[in-house]
């Protein structure tokens, strides 16, 4: 008789797409919650120092761009679509990414302009100033918000995902899947 709570060795098709899929479903979300954990630690610069905030500012846009190219499809599908056929939710979506590009292309750009460390380690000697200082606050602030719709209307994948990588999964049984 076969036993049933025994793993078959012949993994099934179907179940190595699964397994992909939470792989997948993992990466993103590990990168998403620690782009939004180095957000959170860079808002606060006496937490770490002038030093730690500049290359933690610099490894948060690296990995911001990684965060884009995992959604390019979606960016270049919504763009095609977005005067014709995008859903309402796409298109708010949309308008916000845009929003959030802006917003952290200001802060990295300003933040390199004023920056003490990042710029002069690579031998450059960056001009500063009031108004690159005043943009980098400002953006910084303005993102906070823009951050928090972003992370509001992805809500419904930030709980599914949390469910799917650490809920409880129901007991294995015989039987089909
Ligand atoms: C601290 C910064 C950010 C955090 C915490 C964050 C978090 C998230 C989360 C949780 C999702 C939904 C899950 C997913 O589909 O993978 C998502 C989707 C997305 N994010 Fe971000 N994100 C951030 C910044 C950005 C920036 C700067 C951009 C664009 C320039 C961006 C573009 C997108 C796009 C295009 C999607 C897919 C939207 C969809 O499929 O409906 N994100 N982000
Ligand atoms: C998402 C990323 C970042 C956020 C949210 C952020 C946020 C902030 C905030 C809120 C301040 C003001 C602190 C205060 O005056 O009390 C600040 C200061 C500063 N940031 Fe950033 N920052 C980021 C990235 C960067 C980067 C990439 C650099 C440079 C490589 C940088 C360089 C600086 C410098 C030099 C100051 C001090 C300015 C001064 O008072 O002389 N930041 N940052």
């Amino acid at each position: 008789m076969t036993d049933t709570l025994t793993p078959s060795k012949h993994v099934t098709g179907s179940s190595r797409r699964a397994r992909k899929r939470v792989g997948r479903t993992l990466k993103l979300f590990l990168l998403e919650a620690l782009l939004f954990a180095a957000f959170v630690i860079s808002i606060d610069l006496p937490l770490t120092g002038l030093e730690i905030h500049e290359w933690l500012g610099i490894a948060l846009a690296i990995a911001l761009i990684v965060h884009i190219v995992q959604h390019a499809g979606w960016i270049a599908s919504t763009s095609r679509r977005f005067v014709t056929t995008a859903s309402f939710h796409n298109r708010v979506n949309y308008l916000l990414m845009v929003a959030l590009f802006i917003g952290f292309a200001s802060i990295t750009v300003s933040g390199l302009v004023i920056s003490h460390f990042a710029l002069p380690f690579f031998g450059a000697d960056p001009p500063g100033g009031w108004f690159w200082h005043w943009l980098h606050v400002w953006s910084a602030e303005w993102m906070i918000w823009i951050i928090a719709v972003h992370l509001g209307v992805n809500w419904s994948w930030v709980v599914s995902a949390t469910r799917r990588l650490f809920g409880r999964r129901p007991a294995r049984t015989g039987g089909s899947a």
